[in-house]
């Protein structure tokens, strides 16, 4: 059985994360969503509300779950026994820092394997900040998250 890990800090998901997720569901048997608990960030969504909101909107897919982890990512794969992490490349400023980090991953744990999918050019310059910070001042994000994930947003600006 061949398994995924897509980690992030998803706070909170956008359609360019799902696009990702849902490629990577059909070339393997099984996609773990791996939210990042970090103490260091100030996030919008706490860990909870962030796989609350994956949990819905992954829903469909059967063979995603939902996780959340906390330190190396490294040492998260080797404990769930993961084959394969995949992240997404919206464009070319992504690499330099995707890059550093697959190969400090690869230092860590040279048996751990990263793998790269271009974003669907929709969403390609779509991230949490950008929705967050136009969803705060009212801009309209529709298309860009899902609905419940639009709601969510729109309560914790109320
Ligand atoms: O959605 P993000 O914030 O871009 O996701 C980044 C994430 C969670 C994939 C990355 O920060 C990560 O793997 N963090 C765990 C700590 C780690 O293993 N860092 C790499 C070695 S320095």
């Amino acid at each position: 059985m061949r398994t995924a890990v897509c980690p992030g800090s998803f706070d909170p998901v956008t359609n360019g994360h799902l696009d990702i997720i849902k490629r990577t569901a059909k070339m393997v048997d099984k996609v773990i969503v791996a939210v990042l608990y970090n103490p260091n960030k100030n996030p919008l969504f706490t860990v909870e509300e962030r796989r609350t909101l994956l949990g819905e909107v992954l829903k469909e897919i059967p063979n995603v779950e939902i996780d959340c982890f906390s330190g190396l990512l490294v040492d998260y794969v080797k404990e769930r026994k993961i084959d394969v992490i995949v992240k997404g490349l919206r464009a070319i400023s992504d690499f330099e820092y995707e890059f550093q980090m697959a190969l400090m991953n690869k230092k860590l744990s040279p048996e751990v394997e990263t793998i790269f999918m271009m974003t669907n050019n929709e969403y390609s310059y779509l991230s949490s900040s950008v929705i967050k910070e136009t969803c705060k001042f009212k801009g309209c994000i529709d298309g860009l998250v899902p609905d419940k994930v639009k709601d969510a947003l729109i309560k914790k600006f109320e």
